[in-house]
Protein backbone atom coordinates (compact mmCIF):
# COMPACT_ATOMS: atom_id res chain seq x y z
CA UNK A 1 0.00 0.00 0.00
CA UNK A 2 0.88 3.82 -0.50
CA UNK A 3 1.81 5.38 2.15
CA UNK A 4 -0.96 7.26 4.14
CA UNK A 5 -1.20 9.55 7.21
CA UNK A 6 -3.84 9.85 9.83
CA UNK A 7 -4.39 13.08 11.40
CA UNK A 8 -7.35 14.50 13.38
CA UNK A 9 -10.12 16.52 11.44
CA UNK A 10 -9.96 20.08 10.72
CA UNK A 11 -12.99 22.22 10.19
CA UNK A 12 -11.11 23.49 6.57
CA UNK A 13 -11.11 19.35 5.97
CA UNK A 14 -15.07 19.48 5.78
CA UNK A 15 -15.52 20.12 2.07
CA UNK A 16 -13.10 17.13 0.79
CA UNK A 17 -15.00 15.01 4.03
CA UNK A 18 -18.07 15.63 2.14
CA UNK A 19 -16.95 14.64 -1.16
CA UNK A 20 -15.84 11.50 0.33
CA UNK A 21 -20.18 11.25 2.52
CA UNK A 22 -21.66 12.12 -0.83
CA UNK A 23 -20.16 9.16 -2.63
CA UNK A 24 -20.66 6.91 0.26
CA UNK A 25 -24.31 7.19 1.83
CA UNK A 26 -27.62 7.64 0.29
CA UNK A 27 -28.56 10.19 3.55
CA UNK A 28 -24.87 11.75 3.83
CA UNK A 29 -24.34 13.98 6.58
CA UNK A 30 -24.42 17.67 6.15
CA UNK A 31 -21.32 20.02 6.72
CA UNK A 32 -23.15 21.19 9.51
CA UNK A 33 -23.33 17.98 10.90
CA UNK A 34 -19.38 17.72 10.25
CA UNK A 35 -19.27 21.44 11.95
CA UNK A 36 -21.23 20.62 15.21
CA UNK A 37 -19.17 17.40 15.34
CA UNK A 38 -15.93 18.86 15.03
CA UNK A 39 -16.64 21.07 18.23
CA UNK A 40 -17.80 18.11 20.88
CA UNK A 41 -15.02 17.23 22.77
CA UNK A 42 -16.12 13.53 23.23
CA UNK A 43 -15.83 13.54 19.61
CA UNK A 44 -12.54 12.23 17.74
CA UNK A 45 -12.87 12.15 13.75
CA UNK A 46 -9.73 11.36 11.57
CA UNK A 47 -9.03 11.60 8.37
CA UNK A 48 -6.72 9.38 5.86
CA UNK A 49 -4.60 11.69 3.40
CA UNK A 50 -1.45 10.52 1.07
CA UNK A 51 1.77 11.15 2.98
CA UNK A 52 3.50 12.59 0.18
CA UNK A 53 1.27 15.19 -0.54
CA UNK A 54 3.19 15.76 -4.61
CA UNK A 55 1.23 12.51 -5.20
CA UNK A 56 -2.12 14.24 -4.92
CA UNK A 57 -0.90 17.41 -6.81
CA UNK A 58 -3.04 16.38 -9.41
CA UNK A 59 -6.61 15.99 -7.31
CA UNK A 60 -5.94 18.91 -4.62
CA UNK A 61 -9.83 18.88 -4.23
CA UNK A 62 -9.78 15.01 -3.35
CA UNK A 63 -6.56 14.97 -0.43
CA UNK A 64 -8.82 13.39 2.19
CA UNK A 65 -8.78 9.47 1.12
CA UNK A 66 -11.23 8.45 3.69
CA UNK A 67 -12.53 9.42 7.14
CA UNK A 68 -13.47 7.47 10.92
CA UNK A 69 -15.43 8.99 13.42
CA UNK A 70 -16.69 8.14 16.67
CA UNK A 71 -18.44 9.79 20.23
CA UNK A 72 -17.39 8.95 23.38
CA UNK A 73 -19.12 9.00 26.44
CA UNK A 74 -17.61 7.74 29.66
CA UNK A 75 -16.35 4.32 29.16
CA UNK A 76 -18.33 3.68 26.09
CA UNK A 77 -17.76 4.67 22.31
CA UNK A 78 -19.76 4.61 19.20
CA UNK A 79 -18.20 4.72 15.64
CA UNK A 80 -20.66 6.93 14.27
CA UNK A 81 -18.82 6.52 10.22
CA UNK A 82 -16.54 5.70 8.68
CA UNK A 83 -16.06 5.72 4.51
CA UNK A 84 -13.08 5.42 1.59
CA UNK A 85 -12.83 7.56 -1.43
CA UNK A 86 -14.57 4.40 -4.23
CA UNK A 87 -11.16 5.07 -5.87
CA UNK A 88 -9.36 4.08 -2.87
CA UNK A 89 -10.82 1.19 -1.59
CA UNK A 90 -9.96 -2.08 -0.63
CA UNK A 91 -6.17 -1.01 -0.56
CA UNK A 92 -6.24 -1.17 3.40
CA UNK A 93 -7.14 2.91 4.30
CA UNK A 94 -10.48 2.03 6.34
CA UNK A 95 -8.39 -0.91 8.30
CA UNK A 96 -5.94 1.70 9.35
CA UNK A 97 -8.31 4.06 9.96
CA UNK A 98 -9.87 1.89 12.08
CA UNK A 99 -7.12 1.22 14.12
CA UNK A 100 -6.04 4.53 14.76
CA UNK A 101 -9.35 5.54 16.00
CA UNK A 102 -9.89 2.27 18.23
CA UNK A 103 -6.27 3.14 19.43
CA UNK A 104 -7.20 7.02 20.69
CA UNK A 105 -10.52 5.87 21.84
CA UNK A 106 -8.36 3.37 24.36
CA UNK A 107 -6.65 6.49 25.17
CA UNK A 108 -10.04 8.62 25.87
CA UNK A 109 -10.79 5.76 28.54
CA UNK A 110 -13.28 3.92 26.22
CA UNK A 111 -13.73 0.23 27.35
CA UNK A 112 -16.41 -0.93 24.78
CA UNK A 113 -16.70 0.82 21.20
CA UNK A 114 -20.32 0.13 19.68
CA UNK A 115 -21.30 0.60 16.20
CA UNK A 116 -24.28 -0.18 14.00
CA UNK A 117 -23.96 -1.65 10.27
CA UNK A 118 -26.60 -2.34 7.53
CA UNK A 119 -27.32 -6.27 7.76
CA UNK A 120 -26.22 -6.41 3.87
CA UNK A 121 -23.07 -4.82 3.99
CA UNK A 122 -20.28 -7.01 3.28
CA UNK A 123 -17.64 -4.69 3.04
CA UNK A 124 -18.26 -3.26 6.26
CA UNK A 125 -19.28 -6.39 8.49
CA UNK A 126 -15.73 -7.68 7.09
CA UNK A 127 -13.90 -4.70 7.80
CA UNK A 128 -15.57 -4.28 11.50
CA UNK A 129 -15.16 -8.78 11.90
CA UNK A 130 -11.31 -8.30 11.02
CA UNK A 131 -11.12 -5.83 13.69
CA UNK A 132 -12.38 -7.96 16.62
CA UNK A 133 -15.97 -6.61 16.50
CA UNK A 134 -18.64 -9.07 17.05
CA UNK A 135 -22.57 -9.04 16.84
CA UNK A 136 -24.44 -8.25 19.94
CA UNK A 137 -27.68 -7.19 18.52
CA UNK A 138 -30.01 -6.29 15.79
CA UNK A 139 -32.08 -2.63 15.47
CA UNK A 140 -35.49 -3.56 13.18
CA UNK A 141 -35.69 -0.97 10.32
CA UNK A 142 -33.08 1.16 11.69
CA UNK A 143 -31.74 2.23 8.60
CA UNK A 144 -33.50 4.14 5.48
CA UNK A 145 -32.84 4.40 1.65
CA UNK A 146 -33.21 1.94 1.65
CA UNK A 147 -34.47 0.34 4.53
CA UNK A 148 -32.88 -2.38 6.50
CA UNK A 149 -31.83 -3.60 9.60
CA UNK A 150 -28.91 -2.66 11.45
CA UNK A 151 -26.45 -5.40 13.23
CA UNK A 152 -25.44 -3.44 16.39
CA UNK A 153 -21.36 -4.90 17.09
CA UNK A 154 -18.94 -4.54 20.23
CA UNK A 155 -15.22 -4.55 20.68
CA UNK A 156 -14.06 -4.61 24.59
CA UNK A 157 -11.17 -2.86 24.41
CA UNK A 158 -7.81 -3.91 26.56
C1 LIG B 1 -16.45 -0.29 4.31
C2 LIG B 1 -15.33 0.58 3.76
C3 LIG B 1 -15.11 1.77 4.71
C4 LIG B 1 -14.03 -0.26 3.68
O1 LIG B 1 -12.99 0.59 3.24
P1 LIG B 1 -11.67 0.02 2.55
O2 LIG B 1 -10.60 1.04 2.73
O3 LIG B 1 -11.98 -0.41 1.18
O4 LIG B 1 -11.38 -1.26 3.46
P2 LIG B 1 -9.99 -2.04 3.58
O5 LIG B 1 -9.26 -1.96 2.29
O6 LIG B 1 -9.28 -1.61 4.80
O7 LIG B 1 -10.51 -3.52 3.74
C5 LIG B 1 -10.76 -4.09 5.01
C6 LIG B 1 -11.48 -5.41 4.88
O8 LIG B 1 -12.83 -5.16 4.50
C7 LIG B 1 -13.28 -6.18 3.62
N1 LIG B 1 -13.68 -5.57 2.37
C8 LIG B 1 -13.42 -4.32 1.91
N2 LIG B 1 -14.02 -4.13 0.73
C9 LIG B 1 -14.68 -5.27 0.43
C10 LIG B 1 -15.53 -5.68 -0.62
N3 LIG B 1 -15.82 -4.87 -1.65
N4 LIG B 1 -16.07 -6.92 -0.57
C11 LIG B 1 -15.79 -7.76 0.45
N5 LIG B 1 -15.01 -7.41 1.51
C12 LIG B 1 -14.46 -6.20 1.50
C13 LIG B 1 -12.14 -7.16 3.46
O9 LIG B 1 -12.31 -8.18 4.42
C14 LIG B 1 -10.94 -6.32 3.79
O10 LIG B 1 -9.89 -7.04 4.30
P3 LIG B 1 -8.84 -7.76 3.31
O11 LIG B 1 -8.43 -6.72 2.31
O12 LIG B 1 -7.76 -8.18 4.23
O13 LIG B 1 -9.59 -8.88 2.69
C15 LIG B 1 -15.63 1.09 2.33
O14 LIG B 1 -16.06 0.01 1.54
C16 LIG B 1 -16.69 2.19 2.27
O15 LIG B 1 -16.40 3.37 2.31
N6 LIG B 1 -17.96 1.78 2.17
C17 LIG B 1 -19.09 2.69 2.08
C18 LIG B 1 -19.33 3.38 3.41
C19 LIG B 1 -19.73 2.39 4.47
O16 LIG B 1 -20.51 1.48 4.23
N7 LIG B 1 -19.22 2.60 5.69
C20 LIG B 1 -19.49 1.72 6.81
C21 LIG B 1 -20.76 2.04 7.48
S1 LIG B 1 -20.68 3.55 8.43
Amino acid sequence: MEQIRIRNMKESDIPAVLVVERENFSIPWSEKSFRDMLQRPESLFLVAERADPAESREIPDSEVLGYAGAVVAGAEGDVTNIAVLDREKQKGIATVLLKHLIRETIAKGVQDLFLEVREHNVPALRLYEAAGFVPVGRRKGYYDRPKEDAVLMKKALP
